[in-house]
């Protein structure tokens, strides 16, 4: 194995650590930022997803605001609630996790928050602020990606990037943030053609598919950094009957033999996730007071 493995448990937890310290100078001013989740119904890993955000939003000095609704919650009363937390002086950001059971038309609620809460970065507003170059909210997940990436190569202007994936929530942004660094980038998908030939181009290599190690040693270019946005469980017969195991969507053994630089799963991409979310709702607290925002990316 010759690749760096970059730790993003450890570059989250030092993240936290800087938020931690900006929310504790605000709170000498009296300003205690705070944080809403919304969660409508009880998909299991929603709910760990939710519970984890509570409770580190409370360990970085910030309140945690929940609302959890039942899975039969209609699209008005998700509605209702969002306006609530839109008129909220005590709430700085506003995340409502999704997917949202099916009688809820995500779109409708994610463009009734206000875009200076929109902490997710999913609002249009938000959304074409990053395609136009204007300061914004930007999604956690591949902010997340994108510090990590510059935790091993902090200059990127040249590079080729290739995505895989063109989801809202990971692949759109990352291919945004990536040419935002004046990477040349590829957006891949499920209809693109050689995807292997593709990939072996790639300077960055950023996979955000959901299917278990389906990027192969032999398709990483020499010395690339692979970022692994895949958060998938396989059964793992060793651990014993029934047991489950999370992998990403690289091959990691094969790959880390060929990278130079390449996220673990788990270990990876996934603590950056609400690390970056707790950044966002500093930004937002900031915002809203006409502060300026502390730096906190520079690793
Ligand atoms: N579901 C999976 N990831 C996310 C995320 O980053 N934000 C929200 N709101 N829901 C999610």
């Amino acid at each position: 194995m010759s690749a760096t493995i970059i730790d993003g448990k450890a570059y989250a937890a030092g993240l936290r650590g800087r938020v931690a310290g900006a929310v504790a100078d605000l709170s000498r001013d009296g300003v205690v930022p705070g944080l809403a989740v919304v969660l409508a119904g009880s998909d299991p890993a929603s709910q760990i997803y939710v519970r984890n955000k509570a409770r580190q939003t409370v360990e970085v000095g910030m309140e945690s605001f929940e609302h959890l609704l039942p899975a039969t919650a209609s699209e008005a009363e998700v509605l209702a609630l969002v306006a609530r937390l839109n008129a909220d002086p005590a709430v700085d950001g506003i995340l409502v996790q999704l997917p949202l059971p099916a009688q809820i038309d995500s779109q409708k609620v994610i463009e009734a928050i206000d875009p200076g809460k929109d902490v997710d970065g999913f609002h249009p507003i938000n959304a074409g602020r990053l395609m136009t170059g204007v300061p914004g909210f930007v999604s956690c997940t591949p902010l997340g990606c994108l510090l990590l990436i510059r935790s091993v190569r902090p200059d990127l202007a040249g590079l080729d990037a290739v995505v895989i994936g063109r989801s809202n929530i990971v692949g759109k942004p990352m291919a945004q943030l990536l040419l935002g660094q004046s990477c040349t980038v590829t957006v891949a998908h499920s209809r693109t053609r050689d995807l292997e030939a593709v990939c072996r181009r790639a300077d960055i290599l950023v996979a955000a598919v959901g299917r278990p190690d389906m990027v192969r040693g032999d398709w990483i270019k020499p010395g690339a950094i692979v970022i692994d946005v895949g958060i998938n469980r396989v059964p793992n017969p060793q651990a014993g009957e029934g047991k489950t195991r999370v992998v990403g969507d690289v091959a990691f053994a094969e790959a880390a033999a060929v990278a130079g630089a390449i996220t673990p799963v788990p270990g990876g991409v996934g603590p950056m996730t609400i690390a970056c979310l707790l950044r966002n709702t500093l930004q937002a607290a900031c915002q809203r007071r006409g502060l300026p925002m502390p730096a906190l990316d520079a690793a």
